[in-house]
């Protein structure tokens, strides 16, 4: 199709004004509150050797059977763009002295995914993700937590459910598969085909699949944490009591497990149920990632922020989250004023000001209507008469008002305090 040139890729989007000043707010706001939480940003390239997705995501998830974005570069090296952030932070993390194993982290940028493209779920998507190394215990876990709801509350997102889990210690996998097994040996044939295989590599991620045939198999199953240790239970146990101290709000789901492998001990999901099928705008848990001869552990979270851009445009908080400086749209009647008003333009953005004029010269008329579109609050017009006088015309978008001023008093009404 002719018009396919100018589209993106499926799944993919261009974004821009108006929704773009939401998108620049949301990240500002959060910037800020990471920041009050003592983390600091990490930028790690988009493209990474395909090895460091492959062994710490899980060989046997989806997202590294069929969800990839992997190819290779002109050196004939196996590459992939990065589908989620952690294991590129864990690279870079474990390539550091020792001292950069206790770090808080936060990034926020573009995912790739090869996904069939249907609401909710793009090829190439936001998160907003946060990562604590180096704190070992539940106070950690609870934090991330504790940080993930302070984000959705600042945003203005409401109607979410925080649900929580744990999968237990790394030497609980085990025990917890076998008896899985075990559990589900006599309903292998009813089953889905992914499901079929997951008995065979991956059991656990049998719990949370969404086929309803495998979920009725699925409710009649004990708890996992019946499967785990006693140290995996009370860790856990110490999650939830802080968690209450806090006042967050969380549910426990036995049935959550997440779907990448390197989680241990605790895991969770937030949903927002006005989102429908693809409801998860975040997840996380803490962590071992293995990377060269190194392990490293941590505990974090990522939020897509396509699917709260949805939820907040649901709830009709997306606009509050703006607060945009007021505009003020300069017009110019003959080429005398044009000139004059673009060092006036010049001199107020040099004072800190958000202004622009038209720079084709066209009628007032067609200037105003810009000013409109621009949303302006203020416009000031210069025609000969103003010219003349040494004067300003300034008009109040609002209210439609309009006032004679010389420069002294343009400069008051506009709060300009720097001289000119
Ligand atoms: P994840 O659950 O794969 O976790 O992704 C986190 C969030 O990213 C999801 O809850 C969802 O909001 C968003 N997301 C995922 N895939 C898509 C998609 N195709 N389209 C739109 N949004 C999507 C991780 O990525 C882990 N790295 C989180 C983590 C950090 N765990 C520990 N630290």
């Amino acid at each position: 199709m002719a018009t396919d040139q100018y589209q993106p890729l499926q799944g993919m989007s261009d974004l821009t004004a108006p929704e773009i000043d939401v998108w620049q707010a949301l990240e500002t706001r959060s910037r800020e509150l990471l920041d009050r939480y003592a983390f600091t940003e990490i930028r790690t390239p988009v493209l990474e050797r395909t090895s460091v997705f492959a062994r710490s995501i899980g060989d046997t998830t989806d997202i590294v059977q069929k969800e990839m974005y992997t190819f290779e570069d002109r050196g004939g090296r196996s590459v992939t763009l990065r589908p989620e952030a952690t294991a590129g932070v864990m690279r870079h993390i474990a390539g550091q002295g020792p001292e950069a194993l206790e770090s808080r982290l936060y990034y926020l940028g573009p995912m790739f995914r090869a996904e069939r493209p249907q609401a909710g779920r793009k090829r190439q998507f936001h998160q907003l993700g946060a990562e604590i190394l180096g704190a070992p215990n539940a106070a950690a876990d609870a934090e991330c937590i504790a940080l993930q709801h302070h984000l959705l509350v600042e945003w203005g997102l409401k109607e979410y459910r925080i649900q929580i889990n744990t999968r237990g210690l790394p030497e609980d996998r085990r025990a917890v598969g076998a008896a899985l097994r075990d559990a589900l040996s006599s309903s292998v044939a009813t089953l889905c085909e992914d499901c079929r295989r997951r008995y065979e590599t991956n059991p656990l991620r049998i719990l949370d699949c969404k086929n309803d045939a495998c979920r009725r198999v699925v409710d009649r199953l004990p708890p996992i944490t019946q499967f785990m240790s006693s140290e995996a239970r009370e860790y856990f146990q110490e999650v939830m009591r802080l968690l209450k101290r806090l006042e967050i709000p969380v549910e426990e789901n036995p049935r959550l497990v997440r779907g990448l492998d390197y989680y241990v001990h605790t895991v969770w999901e937030i949903t927002c149920p006005a989102l429908g099928a693809q409801d998860a705008v975040s997840g996380g848990g803490r962590y071992v990632i293995p990377v060269g001869a190194k392990e490293v552990e941590g505990v974090g979270f990522a939020m897509g922020l396509e699917r709260v851009m949805v939820a907040l445009r649901e709830q009709k908080a997306d606009r509050d989250l703006i607060s945009k400086r007021p505009k003020i749209w300069l017009i110019s009647s003959g080429t005398a004023a044009f000139e004059e008003n673009l060092v006036l333009m010049q001199s107020l953005r040099m004072r800190g000001l958000c202004c622009g004029m038209d720079l084709q010269g066209r009628s007032l008329k067609a200037q105003m209507r810009t000013a409109n579109r621009q949303s302006a609050a203020q416009v000031i017009i210069r025609g000969e008469q103003e010219m003349d006088n040494g004067t300003f015309l300034l008009k109040d978008m609002a209210t439609g008002e309009q006032e004679e001023l010389d420069m002294p008093g343009l400069m008051e009404r506009l709060k300009v305090v720097t001289p000119f």
